[in-house]
């Protein structure tokens, strides 16, 4: 695969990234906790039966200038312990109204920094996890770690909890880079930990990195990629910096550098997809890639490939998302749940024995149609405009009439053998792929180009 520069310019476009659809920005404060348990409630009868769990650990040693997660720099004892007493309850609170039967089929840690808290906090909130559901024996269990905070011992340690998936965030293997962006380098070997990981039997295991920070250059970016490839993980995801300050204010404490500029990005967007690909990497998706033989690529062969808010995964491990912690979102069939971000006012909605619900969203019957077929293309790069309408019981004219679908809002996509279309089936092709998003907004009815409502992909 190839893909040049102009094209990619071409795309540059501000279209929603599709994590979910609505998008984050449409939730709203009208759906709280009443509305979240009827929700909990119904989903025992929705579909997938199975369950995905996201604990969400707002913690970290040290700010990153760059980040844009919801996280707090504390080392505190006492906030963690309190807030993982918050989890275990909320955890217990939900269960209770979750349907026995049902197994759970993954299980992610995102943060902040996980592995950065004392790991036999992990330890207690996954046994309590272990009493309240029945577990898959195929579950992925996973965790993003910093690898600032990561050695051996805790390796040994995630694997006996019963961790299988790990993801690093590497971000740059240079120092001056990691200097600029106020981050520490890996405690270890990074080459020697995966070799570690691999033969504790882990898999799927991830490195990320991010492109447009302060300090990179093409020819450093490039020294990233080739180190990577080097290293051989079974996943790779590529983020681009966004420099948003007055969203994220550390942002600003690396201003006085250089930052890449945005052909300088766009260059190594390109080089990161071309080299990847040469070297035995599937393009999963934006940002993503994985060697043929993950499990990620597997299922993107078959089109079994799902996306939440944790990435892509198999559709065989995917479930209804219920989400524990300070800003985690809940993904169930008909709506979306997210808690309040600040980790201190969660505990305390939790510590009152309610919910911690913020805010939400209930998806009408049209607009689940609309997800499923945004998700179709964002993951598999493959739609059937017959099998979908089939699928939710309407005609073709309608599933036309709920999209707002004109091959109008394609015919460039067409031109430039992004994509394929014929007899009202649509063909993501490997370097349309790169620019998906482009492709699955001609079927949401709702996108209005806004300017500064989404960023553009580089
Ligand atoms: C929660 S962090 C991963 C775990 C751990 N805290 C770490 O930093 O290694 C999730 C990932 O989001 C990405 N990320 C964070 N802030 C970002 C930003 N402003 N722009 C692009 N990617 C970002 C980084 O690649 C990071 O590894
Ligand atoms: S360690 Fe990760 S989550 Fe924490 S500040 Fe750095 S990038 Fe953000």
């Amino acid at each position: 695969m190839n893909i040049t520069s102009s094209l990619f310019q071409k795309y540059n476009l501000p279209v929603p990234r599709y994590t979910s659809y609505p998008p984050a920005t449409a939730f709203n404060t009208v759906f709280k906790n009443v509305e979240y348990l009827e929700q909990i409630k119904s989903s025992n009868s929705a579909e997938p039966k199975n369950i995905s769990i996201y604990i969400h650990i707002p913690f970290c040693v040290q700010r990153c200038h760059f980040c844009g997660c919801n996280t707090t720099i504390t080392q505190s004892d006492d906030k963690i312990r309190r807030y993982i007493d918050a989890v275990i309850a909320e955890i217990k609170m939900v269960a209770q109204f979750i349907d026995k039967k049902r197994v759970v089929t993954q299980v992610s840690w995102g943060g902040g920094t996980p592995n950065s808290i004392n790991l036999n906090y992990v330890r207690q909130i996954m046994q309590v996890l272990h009493s309240e559901f029945l577990f898959a024996d195929f579950a992925e269990i996973a965790m993003e770690c910093s690898p600032a905070y990561l050695d051996f011992k805790d390796v040994d340690v995630l694997h006996e909890i019963g961790f299988n998936r790990i993801s690093l965030g590497i971000q740059d293997f240079h120092s001056d880079v990691l200097d600029a962006i106020n981050r520490l380098p890996p405690k270890c070997d990074v080459d020697e930990m995966l070799t570690y990981m691999k033969s504790k039997g882990f898999r799927g295991l991830n490195l990320d990195l991010v492109y447009g920070l302060p300090l990179q250059t093409p020819e450093s970016f490039r020294e990233n990629i080739q180190q990577i490839i080097k290293l051989q993980p079974d996943r790779i995801a590529t983020f681009s910096y966004a420099h948003i300050p007055w969203f994220n204010e550390a942002q600003r404490l690396m201003e006085h550098h250089r930052f890449p500029t945005p052909a300088e990005k766009l260059d190594m967007l390109v080089y990161a997809i071309n080299e990847l690909s040469a070297n035995g990497y599937e393009v999963i998706g934006m940002d993503h890639f994985a060697r043929k033989d993950d499990d990620l690529a597997i299922a993107k062969q078959n089109n079994m490939l799902q996306r939440n808010f944790q990435g892509y995964n198999t559709r065989k491990t995917t479930g209804q998302v219920y989400a524990f912690g300070a800003s985690g979102i809940s993904q169930l069939n008909g709506f979306y749940a997210q808690n309040i971000k600040q980790y201190d006012k969660y505990a305390e909605a939790i510590e009152s024995g309610t919910f911690a619900v913020e805010r939400g969203y209930t998806l009408s019957n049209p607009e689940i149609l609309i997800r499923d077929t945004i998700n179709e293309i964002m993951c598999n790069g493959e739609l059937d405009f017959a099998v979908m309408a089939e699928k939710y019981n309407c005609s073709l004219s309608e599933f036309l009439e709920i999209t707002q679908f004109d091959i109008l809002k394609l015919s460039s996509l067409i031109d430039d053998k992004l994509i394929e279309f014929a007899d009202n089936k649509l063909h993501v092709t490997p370097q349309g792929m790169m620019i998906v998003r482009n492709v699955a907004v001609a079927f949401d009815p709702a996108f209005m180009f806004q300017e500064g409502k989404y960023s553009t992909t580089i």
